[in-house]
């Protein structure tokens, strides 16, 4: 496995595999890789010939007061797990391999990315979506993986691709959670032992809307209602939002009556935390 840092290394490899009729899929990255990662890595290898991970903090999708200077990076770790995942390739660009000091081409899409993130997030859709289309741009995959942990970010890459006719397939994988029901995230690095105790609301919150869907409940106001007492309940949580949206246009549902996203944010003491479910 070869890391490389310039776009023309990349382009390289990927000419050669190219010739020679390989398969190429692509996980994006912002490193620091767990398990959910790993297993978008597990998925890709079983499905390409060549795997490529990029790992790139991207600059433009962190707001002013975001966390891009202690968003935790650890390389060594990162190249371990993708050696032994079976990547062919890591690309771990500067910010500067990404953006010159002249870029001023992004791609913003004006549906999707104003409610849930979008709403206290409001770059955040933009940097995404012009990261990944560099990066499709660049790596040229047959398919990329992406985690169903950030449901609205998969749902806007899908809904990009298909307005912008990038060739390659989107594959959506499972949320990935720790025994206890944490969904996995490079973020619960930040989380202290209370909060990581703390945080275990957002999953519970979530079980309990499915539980009562499960019983029959199809009114998303009594459900939030309920996801919310339980939340509130823990004084190290903040709700940011709790939303139920329609799966293909996030716009907000009164009703479980077709394929819905219940997806949630919640602030444990400063670290924000997604989490969702989707009932299909
Ligand atoms: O999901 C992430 O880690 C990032 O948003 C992505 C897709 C790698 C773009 O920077």
């Amino acid at each position: 496995m070869k890391i490389v840092r310039t776009v023309e290394e990349v382009r390289q490899a990927v000419r050669t595999w190219k010739a020679e009729g390989k398969t190429i899929g692509l996980v994006p990255t912002m490193g620091y890789l767990h398990e959910g990662h790993k297993s978008l890595i597990d998925r890709a290898v079983a499905e390409n010939d060549h795997v490529v991970v990029s790992i790139f903090v991207n600059p433009i999708q962190f707001g002013p007061a975001e966390d891009l200077e202690t968003y935790p990076r650890d390389l060594e770790k990162d190249s371990e797990l993708c050696q032994t995942a079976g990547a062919s390739l890591i690309f771990h660009p500067d910010p500067s391999q990404m953006y010159s000091p002249t870029f001023s081409s992004f791609i913003n899409m004006s549906t999707l990315t104003g409610g849930l993130c979008g709403k206290t997030r409001p770059s955040h859709f933009q940097g995404v979506c012009t990261v990944v289309g560099k990066l499709f741009n660049i790596v040229e995959p047959n398919k990329a993986y992406f985690g169903q942990k950030d449901a609205q970010q998969l749902a806007v890459i899908r809904h990009m691709v298909e307005d912008l006719n990038f060739n390659l397939e989107i594959v959506g994988c499972p949320i990935v959670r720790e025994a206890d029901g944490l969904a996995k995230s490079s973020r619960n690095s930040y989380l202290s032992k209370d909060e990581r105790k703390a945080a275990l609301v957002l999953s519970q919150s979530l079980a309990i809307a499915q539980k009562m869907i499960n019983e029959g409940e199809r009114d998303t106001g009594k459900l939030t209602l309920a996801m919310t007492k339980h939340i509130e309940n823990e004084p190290l949580a903040k709700i940011d939002y709790i939303e139920f949206v329609d799966w293909k246009t996030l716009e907000p549902v009164g009703l479980i009556d077709r394929p819905v996203l219940n997806a949630i944010a919640v602030y444990i003491g400063k670290t924000r935390l997604i989490d969702n479910h989707i009932y299909e």
